[in-house]
This record gives structure tokens, C-alpha cells and sequence, in this order.
């Protein structure tokens, strides 16, 4: 959720640490800080805002040093404000830290510490990982001083500590933290985007591994103080650059990179597909589990391999996996679905399969992500990074990937592999209407709710466009099993209602016609997409035709997409940084 980064080298460490902090900043974007160590001296700045305007406010580019930390927030403990921004320090402010994740035992802690004389300037659980490395300092001994330290936090966490010697420690406990390592220096950061312009050499730390930076050299213990080795993989991130382009917004940019995702999809990389297909036909039940857009995708997931690969599944949501166990054994595979690798709940349930003994198999956007390294084996997205804290083309790539391994498990009948130049093109010409679109957000921008209605596959893609309304422009909108909607949603629908029918032309379709026209009768305005017109519709949307209908989703979603992106910014919402949300959910 939170970023984190720590750089001592022989370069200036302010401008550093603010260009990976943007490289972060989707992780977290509520409020952003630095801590320089100059001549002895821990210097900190920070504010509410995100990082441009902070390092405006501050100047922090042109902060003195060549050690420090940096922080980008996503609150959890303590509200938005300057005291609760990272870095944290404690009472004598010679010491300086940088914190992901949850301290669970926080309460205890900070009335032990309270009771020993420190007094606390924030609200955060955060904080109090700076008076416990205060009060095991008084030796000096950064390496006994970070262990002790560790030994009393509980939860998933990590962090990253700069001392006023210019030394630099980190430690990791469910939660990510890397090694940069380039000539003369390192970085420490939550993410290889931290670092990845300076250098793609990185270190994975394990849990309860310590790293210690001092005097140019890298040391890095066990929780017992024990010296350990890590070693040291070449990342690269194929495909898409970070930066916008010729677009206004990254997730503009990254919903016009669908056709290119469609493209290349399951592709490369056969003999990984392969061992994953091989333990996926040979299972018995499949378990589905995933978050937020990555589980609708889940959603399709089921529906291909239950009905054209004759597996049984069950999907999951994360979050709800720990209270649904009663059936998966030894002789299941979970199959974990998440963009990042890292969202908390997902590595959760991740955790608990493999406890009880289930494979592991996993689609990963990040091949270097923790649940990519803790699954049997993984197959990854390549869609290059997304930015947009909305998943917009790594639901397509999720979805073109799980399209490509049920075609190969049924032997091609599904047609995505045969499709696909062709599914590209029929993508084009979706976005290619782009403007219609943000006509059709013109209508809408009064609306107080929108209703999102489709049946069997398309389901699911009800499920994410009201999703994408939802987080873009917090407008309420719910997607709901068109037959449904006459045992209660029916009710909700008035003059004032907007309902979207995603109805291509299949089995679905004369269903969906009939519940347009029980919505009709009740003054709401329809907008129906699909590749037939209907004169049910009020505003039509047409998909082109693509023959297999089964591969609809892949082009049903993009139209929905872009109408949350134009309702962005018809409200004047940022599209890329929606409030209160973070691209990456790293905590429970
Ligand atoms: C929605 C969105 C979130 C993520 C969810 C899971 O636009 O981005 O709902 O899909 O947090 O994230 P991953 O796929 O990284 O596990």
C-alpha cells in the first residue's frame, strides 16, 4: 500500500529518492515524505499531498546528502495529516524510518514506551518502530539494536531505517522489501520500480531477513543474527514504458494498450504453459481465488475450465478464503489470480492452501512478486507495469491469458488462438469510438446510480464495469444478474436510472431483450452494447462481430472502462489516483 525506499551511495539522495517515489506512487498517494542524513544530522520533510507538490512545497530535489529514506502513504492507522506522514522519528530524532504494512501489537508497544518516557507525535502504529530502534541504540550496534527491534513487532510489515552515522537498516515480515544494488550504492525499496531506472539488479529479502547498509557494503542477518545469503536476480520489465506518453492520464494510455495485450497473450514462454496446463488437467477441484477486478476475472476463469475444460472449480474471494475451507485438501490446486503478486489477502489464502498441501499455481503480472515466488508454478500476464490505479489491461491480459490455457486444454475448440489477430483488431475498433463514449459520460455525469446488467459470461464484466464506474467516479454502480432483476432489484428502477445491458448476441441475448423491456416500462434509460441494435435501447453501443461469442468479455469490457474514465473527468476526479484507494493492498 505504502512505498517505501532507503538509498545510500555516493549520489545525491534527495533527487533519487523523489523520482522513485513517483515511480511508487501508485502503491499510496495520500501524503509523502523524506529524511536526508546531512553532516550527522537526520533531516526530515513531509506533508500531505502527493509527491509533486510535496517536493515543490519542500524543495526536496535539492536536499544535501547521500543517504535517506522516502515514503509515499496510504493511511491505515492515523488519519491524513502532516504528523502521521512518514518518515517517523522518535525522541531524540537521530534515528529515521519509513514503514508498510500493520503493526498489530502497536497499542501495547506505545504505552510501554510512553511508560518509559517517549513521547509520540503521530497516531500511527508506524511510529513506534522509531522509539524501539531509539531505545535499543544506546550501544551503537545497529545490527543488535534492528533485531531486538523485530523481535518485538508483530504483523506484516517492513521498513526501512536511516541513522544519523549515515547508516541504513531494513527489515521484512510478510510484507515485500528489495535490494537495488548498482556501483557504488544501494537501494532498499518496496518495489523494484524503486529502482529499476538505476538498475535491475536486485536482491529478494526473505521473511525475517535484515539488511544492513554501511560504508558502501550490504550485510544481511536472520532475526537470529544470523548471516545469510539472497541472491542476486537480473528483474526486467518487458513492454510498456512508466511514462504516459502521448496520453493525458496513464490509464488512458494503459486501456488503448489492450489490442497489443490481446496480441501477445500466451504467447511466449511454451513450456512454462505447459507445466502449468499439465497441473491444472490432472486436478481433481481447482480453487479460484483473487481480489477485487483480478477476481471477476476468476469469475470467467470458472466458467471456461468447468464448461470447456471439464474441471471442477470453485471460486473464492480472497478475503473470504480463510472461512471456506471445509473442502480443499492436499489433492487441490488453488489457483491465485492477482496483478501485483502482493495484495494481502490473496498471499493469505495462498498461505493457507499450501499449509494443508494444495499446489499452487498463480497468474502474476510480476514475475519477481511474492506469490509468484511462493506458487509451483506461475505463468505471468505481460502486460507491462500499470500505473492507473484502476486495473484496466491487466484485466484483459488476466483474461486473454486464461482464454489462451483453456483453449489449449481443450485442444483449440475455444478459438482464441485462432482468434486473436482478429479480437485485436475487433479491440481497435472498440476503442476507436472513444468519443461516442464520452458522449454517452456526458448523459450520465448526473446519474445517481447506474445498474450494469448481464447474464452467464458476461456476468462478470457487469461485475467490473460497475466497479470501474464505482472507483473512477464515485458514482454507485452495481452490476446484477439480468435475471435477477425481477426477485428485487426491479424495485430500485425509476426515471432517475441508468442501466447498462451488456448483450452480445448469444444464448443470452432475447433473455436480456425481455428485461430491457421490464426496465423500459419503468421510465429508466437503457444503453444497451452489443453487436445486435435493439429498439429497446435508448443509446446503442455497437461491438463489432467476432463469430466465437464466448470471447466477448475480452472486448465487452473496454467500452465500460472508458465511460468511468470520461465520468472521471466530466467530475474532475483524477482517473489515475481515485481517493482512498491504492493499486497495490498489501495489508489485511
Ligand atoms: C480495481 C483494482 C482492485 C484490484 C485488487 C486486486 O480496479 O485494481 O480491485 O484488482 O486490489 O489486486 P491484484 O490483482 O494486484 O491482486
Amino acid at each position: 500500500m505504502c512505498s517505501i525506499i532507503g538509498y545510500k551511495g555516493q549520489l545525491n539522495a534527495a533527487p533519487l529518492l523523489v523520482d522513485s517515489l513517483k515511480q511508487m506512487e501508485y502503491r499510496g498517494y495520500d501524503s509523502v515524505g523524506i529524511a536526508i542524513i546531512n553532516d550527522g544530522k537526520v533531516i526530515v520533510r513531509k506533508s500531505v499531498g502527493n509527491v509533486s507538490n510535496v517536493t515543490e512545497k519542500f524543495n526536496l530535489g535539492i536536499m544535501p546528502g547521500h543517504t535517506g529514506i522516502g515514503h509515499t502513504r496510504w493511511a491505515t492507522h492515523g488519519r491524513v495529516t502532516e504528523e502521521n506522514a512518514h518518515p517517523h522519528y522518535g525522541c531524540t530524532n537521530s534515528i529515521a524510518i519509513v514503514h508498510n504494512g500493520v503493526i498489530e501489537n502497536h497499542r501495547e508497544l506505545r504505552n510501554e514506551l510512553i511508560g518509559l518516557g517517549h513521547r509520540f507525535k503521530s497516531d500511527t502504529d508506524s511510529e513506534v518502530i522509531a522509539h524501539l530502534l531509539e531505545s535499543y541504540y544506546a550501544k551503537k550496534d545497529i545490527k543488535k539494536t534492528t533485531i531486538e527491534t523485530c523481535r518485538r513487532l508483530k504483523g506484516a510489515y517492513a521498513f526501512v531505517a536511516a541513522f544519523e552515522d549515515g547508516r541504513i537498516c531494513g527489515s521484512r515480515c510478510d510484507q515485500p522489501l528489495i535490494i537495488g544494488s548498482l556501483d557504488g550504492g544501494y537501494f532498499i525499496s518496496s518495489d523494484v520500480l524503486g529502482f529499476l531506472k538505476h538498475t535491475d539488479k536486485a536482491i529478494f529479502l526473505h521473511n525475517r531477513d535484515i539488511a544492513i547498509i554501511e560504508s558502501n557494503a550490504l550485510q544481511l542477518f536472520d532475526f537470529e543474527g544470523n548471516a545469510v545469503n539472497r541472491e542476486t536476480t537480473q528483474v526486467a520489465w518487458e513492454g510498456s514504458s512508466l511514462d504516459k506518453g502521448k496520453y493525458a492520464f496513464h490509464t488512458l494510455k494503459e486501456i488503448h494498450e489492450q489490442p497489443a495485450v490481446v496480441e501477445k497473450a500466451g504467447i511466449k514462454k511454451s513450456g512454462k504453459i505447459k507445466e502449468f496446463c499439465d497441473i491444472l488437467g490432472d486436478t481433481r477441484t481447482v480453487y479460484i481465488t483473487a481480489s477485487g477486478t483480478s477476481y471477476h476475472c476468476a469469475l470467467i476463469a470458472k466458467y471456461l475450465l468447468s464448461n470447456l475444460a471439464k474441471i471442477h472449480c470453485e471460486t473464492i474471494v480472497s478475503s473470504e478464503f480463510p472461512y471456506t475451507l471445509e473442502s480443499i485438501d492436499n489433492s487441490s490446486v488453488l489457483l491465485a489470480i492477482s496483478q501485483s503478486g502482493e495484495t494481502a489477502d490473496v498471499l493469505e489464502a495462498a498461505r493457507v492452501a499450501k499449509q494443508i498441501g494444495s499446489k499452487i499455481l498463480s497468474i502474476v503480472n510480476i514475475p519477481t512478486s511474492s506469490l509468484a515466488r511462493m506458487s509451483d508454478s506461475f505463468l505471468e500476464i505481460e502486460c507491462g507495469p500499470e500505473v492507473g490505479v484502476a486495473a484496466t489491461k491487466s484485466f484483459t491480459a488476466q483474461l486473454s491469458l486464461i482464454y489462451a490455457i483453456v483453449d489449449r486444454l481443450c485442444n483449440y475448440v475455444l478459438g482464441f488462438q485462432a482468434n486473436k489477430i482478429f479480437l485485436a483488431e475487433a479491440s481497435r475498433e472498440v476503442l476507436d469510438q472513444e468519443t461516442k463514449i464520452q458522449a454517452i459520460a456526458g448523459k450520465l455525469r448526473q446519474a445517481r446510480d447506474i445498474y450494469l446488467l448481464g447474464r452467464s459470461i458476461h456476468y462478470p464484466i457487469a461485475l467490473e464495469g460497475a466497479l470501474k464506474i464505482k472507483e473512477l467516479s464515485y458514482i454507485h454502480a452495481e452490476g446484477i444478474v439480468a435475471g435477477e432483476l425481477k426477485h428485487g432489484p426491479l424495485a430500485l428502477i425509476d426515471k432517475n436510472t441508468y442501466v447498462i445491458i451488456i448483450n452480445p448476441d448469444d444464448r443470452t441475448h432475447c433473455d436480456n431483450i425481455i428485461s430491457a423491456r421490464e426496465i423500459k416500462t419503468r421510465g429508466a434509460t437503457i444503453i444497451g452494447i452489443s453487436n445486435k441494435p435493439n429498439e429497446a435501447y435508448d443509446i446503442f453501443l455497437k461491438l463489432p462481430f467476432i463469430g466465437e461469442s464466448i470471447l466477448y468479455p475480452i472486448i465487452e469490457v473496454l467500452p465500460l472502462q472508458i465511460l468511468a474514465y470520461y465520468l472521471a473527468l466530466i467530475k474532475n476526479i483524477d482517473p489515475d489516483y481515485p481517493r482512498n484507494l491504492a493499486k497495490s493492498v498489501t495489508v489485511k
